[in-house]
């Protein structure tokens, strides 16, 4: 399927969660099944091309993506989870997001020290959710180089906040 076609597959809610939000909605994207396996194709030559190592993906729509494209490529999967879901022990960090703020965690005995890991996630807005998994990849010892997104709103300016942290962007789609 071509990228125009994949974006007329995702649906846009206005007003979500609060006011003033566009959000754009992958619920209908993965609900085709066409549509998401033409996505995750189109993420994993990428991660491929990167010559990552394993993928980490945020929860949780970064799990749907990122869980995907690892077992097509048969590389690990690393979860970064929201705070408290854990049971070991974990580092954690703090972020803002368009609309409000967070604390993702991950268990630091996942990553090998310089291996090389992706970081897949539904969408880019600012930038703050994968900026923080960065760091938090990076503390744990992992090399942290690429950042593959199915949606990009560029006009929230993440690509750039991404790029100043030393990570590269490429994204399938872009909304306003
Ligand atoms: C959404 C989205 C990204 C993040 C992007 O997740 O899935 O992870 O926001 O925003 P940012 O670039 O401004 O950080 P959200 O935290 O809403 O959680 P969810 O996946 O549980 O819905
Ligand atoms: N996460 C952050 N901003 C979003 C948006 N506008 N739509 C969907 N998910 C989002």
């Amino acid at each position: 399927m071509a990228p125009h076609e994949l974006k007329s597959l995702v649906r846009t809610i206005p007003d979500f969660p609060i006011e003033g939000i566009q959000f754009r909605d992958i619920t209908t994207l993965i609900g085709h099944g066409e549509g998401f396996a033409a996505t995750v194709d189109w993420l994993a030559e990428k991660v491929t091309a990167s010559g990552a190592e394993a993928i980490a993906g945020m929860e949780a729509r970064g799990f749907i993506f990122g869980a995907a494209v690892a077992a097509r490529l048969s590389l690990p999967f690393l979860p970064v989870r929201k705070s408290g879901k854990l049971p070991c022990d974990t580092i954690s960090v703090d972020y803002a997001l368009e609309y409000g703020s967070d604390t993702l965690e991950m268990d630091p005995a996942s990553v090998h020290e310089g291996q090389r890991v992706a970081m897949v996630d539904d969408l880019l807005a600012t930038g703050g959710t994968a900026c923080a998994t960065a760091k938090l990849l990076r503390q744990a010892g992992a090399r942290v180089e690429h950042a593959f997104f199915v949606i990009d709103l560029p006009d929230l300016g993440g690509a750039k906040k991404l790029e100043d942290c030393g990570v590269a962007v490429a994204a399938l789609m872009e909304f306003e």
